[in-house]
């Protein structure tokens, strides 16, 4: 398997695989892989001629030095997971400064409001950070298709956004959440929780699931609060926030419209370890 810590490299290698009738697929990650990352490249590896993943910690998306700091790092363990998967995969896992030629900062963005709520709202930058290094991977592998994960639904609305506005040559493709057995949504952070606290977090998604029940006959606020409500009987829990939004420009859900598409997200505080899921309401 090829594993290329510099773009120049990868790029020569690219180029010299790269024919009239090739298609490149991109699985961009920031590493601790799990089974929901290697669904996203199992998407790829059937649809192209070459997938490549990178591995690649974002400092410019992380608004929380501690966070980052304790971002798991586990090449090693990565690349022998992708390797079970097959070993035609590329892996790109560069250093900041092969990425930040001129210091850790980030463009800034307009993804026409998107940016402005749910994780925009708790995490002031962080769209720009990954707009930024969304859009230098994309320039360095020129994918065809790229894999996103709806786990991040927000994240995947504005790299479709970003795509339309810049015109950039690449097909976005969104893929299904992978979750765990009590249906936690598959994270790179749930390593950091305790074995207790992971089980118990299966939760969320059971009140994602009634959430989706009582839209059919309840309103947006009457469920906010019912899950407010249930969130306070968890003493390990802190809830940041629940929103139910329309899933294209990610407004909050005032009255509800026969005409659109709804989604529930939800974040949440294990301790200090930030939990986020979403399900798809209508
Ligand atoms: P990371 O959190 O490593 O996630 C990489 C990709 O895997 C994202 O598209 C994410 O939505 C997807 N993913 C994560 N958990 C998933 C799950 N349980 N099921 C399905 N897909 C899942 O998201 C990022 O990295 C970064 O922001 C990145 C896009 C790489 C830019 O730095």
């Amino acid at each position: 398997m090829l594993i290329f810590d510099r773009q120049v490299a990868l790029r020569e290698h690219l180029e010299s695989i790269s024919g009239s009738k090739t298609t490149i697929g991109l699985v961009p990650t920031m590493g601790a892989l799990h089974q929901g990352h290697l669904s996203l490249l199992g998407e790829s590896l059937k649809n192209n001629t070459f997938s490549v993943v990178s591995i690649f910690v974002n400092p410019t998306q992380f608004n929380n030095a501690d966070d980052l700091a304790k971002y798991p790092r586990t090449l090693a363990l990565d690349v022998e997971k992708i390797k079970s998967i097959s070993d035609k995969v590329i892996v790109f896992a560069p250093g900041v400064t092969d990425l930040y030629v001129n210091g850790t900062i980030s463009q800034h963005f307009d993804f026409e409001g998107l940016e402005c709520q749910m994780e925009g709202k708790f995490r002031a930058g962080h769209f720009d950070g990954v707009g930024t290094i969304v859009k230098r991977l994309f320039e360095i592998v020129k994918p065809s298709k790229a894999y996103f994960g709806e786990k991040d639904f927000q994240q995947l609305q504005i790299v479709k956004k970003m795509v339309e506005k810049h015109q950039l040559p690449v097909k976005i493709v969104g893929c299904a959440i992978f979750r765990e057995p009590n249906g936690l949504a598959m994270s790179s952070r749930n390593e950091r929780l305790s074995s207790k606290e992971r089980q118990e977090a299966g939760i969320l998604y059971q009140i994602l699931q009634e959430a989706k029940v009582k839209f059919v006959t309840k309103s947006a606020g009457l469920i906010s609060k019912w899950v407010s409500h249930e969130l306070e009987k968890q003493p390990n829990f802190k809830l940041e926030y629940f929103q139910i939004a329309d899933e294209t420009t990610l407004l909050p859900c005032i009255r509800k419209s026969e005409f659109k598409k709804y989604r529930a997200f939800i974040a949440v505080f294990v301790n200090n370890i930030r939990l986020i899921d979403t399900i798809s309401l209508n």
